[in-house]
């Protein structure tokens, strides 16, 4: 899989997901690691999903790149979230402030926890374009190494100003929502188009078309089947779509 600034291109995603279910968070994270993905992005909002990824790491916890989240209005209980997340995971690769939640507080302490090494790049998410403007605001700080974000092809909302701005930066971009939250694959093309685009199912067609773009470093598709886990990591690899391949797929997804 072809490897961009955070690591192999596609990730996996774990809303909605396992959750609480440790068995088949076994299943799901232990063929993605298989398929060559290796960022998993989590938050305490996920019911559990942080656990049950732990478990599911065990000894191949060095191989993975943990980018889970701060949800909290207060430090107190921010700092009680990390807690937890350091005795599950030992260090966080990557540390997003989930939604900009209380980020101006949350920023002073995550800067020397990262500064003290036990968080490798910090970063902020949201899920909304009406919030596009304070995710602005927080990049221009320069506090930020990664910005988290929904791009699909009926999501394009952050190509006006957000992503020439992390471009401009140096910002890694990690990509939410890459399959609209599943709505895009509810009707896929016929089979021609697939085979005119190179690619096995629509959710790679899909992810293809967001990993085109060079400004995205990193898709986190969510699921709970193991084999489309693997299926998905497929689409990390090249050649990327031209305008040409994008447009269509943008065509069909409309
Ligand atoms: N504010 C934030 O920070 C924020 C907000 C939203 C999302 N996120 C992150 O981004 C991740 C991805 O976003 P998302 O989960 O909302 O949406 P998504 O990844 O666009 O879509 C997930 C849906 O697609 C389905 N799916 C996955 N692979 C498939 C395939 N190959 N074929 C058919 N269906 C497939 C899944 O169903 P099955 O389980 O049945 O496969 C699931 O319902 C989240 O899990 C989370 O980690 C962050």
């Amino acid at each position: 899989m072809e490897e961009r600034r955070l690591g192999p291109v596609v990730g996996l995603g774990t809303w909605n997901t396992f959750g609480q279910n440790v068995e088949l968070a076994r299943e799901v994270v232990g063929t993605a690691l298989d398929a060559g993905s290796r960022v998993f992005d989590s938050s305490p909002m996920y019911g559990g999903a942080e656990l049950s990824l732990s478990v599911a790491l065990e000894e191949r916890r060095e191989q993975a790149v943990i980018a889970t989240k701060i949800w909290a209005r207060s430090v107190d209980a921010a700092r009680a979230q990390y807690t937890r997340q350091l005795g599950w995971f030992r260090r966080v690769e990557i540390e997003q402030i989930h939604n900009l939640l209380a980020w101006h507080e949350h920023v002073e302490w995550l800067e020397r926890e990262r500064d003290a090494g036990r968080i490798d790049r910090l970063g902020i998410t949201h899920y909304s374009a009406v919030a596009f403007g304070e995710l602005a605001s927080a990049l221009r700080t320069k506090r930020f190494d990664t910005l988290q974000l929904p791009l699909n092809p009926r999501e394009r909302e952050c190509e006006r100003e957000l992503l020439p701005l992390a471009a401009e930066l140096g910002v890694a971009v990690i990509v939410m929502r890459p399959l609209g939250a599943g709505t895009l694959v509810l009707r896929p093309p016929p089979a021609e188009v697939l085979v005119e685009l190179g690619v096995e199912t629509w959710a790679q067609a899909l992810l293809k078309w967001a990993l085109s773009d060079e400004r995205i470093d990193l898709v986190v598709p969510a699921t709970r089947h193991p084999e489309r886990a693997r299926s998905n990591a497929a689409a990390g690899s090249p050649p990327w779509f031209d305008d040409e391949q994008r447009g269509l797929v943008k065509r069909f997804a409309a």
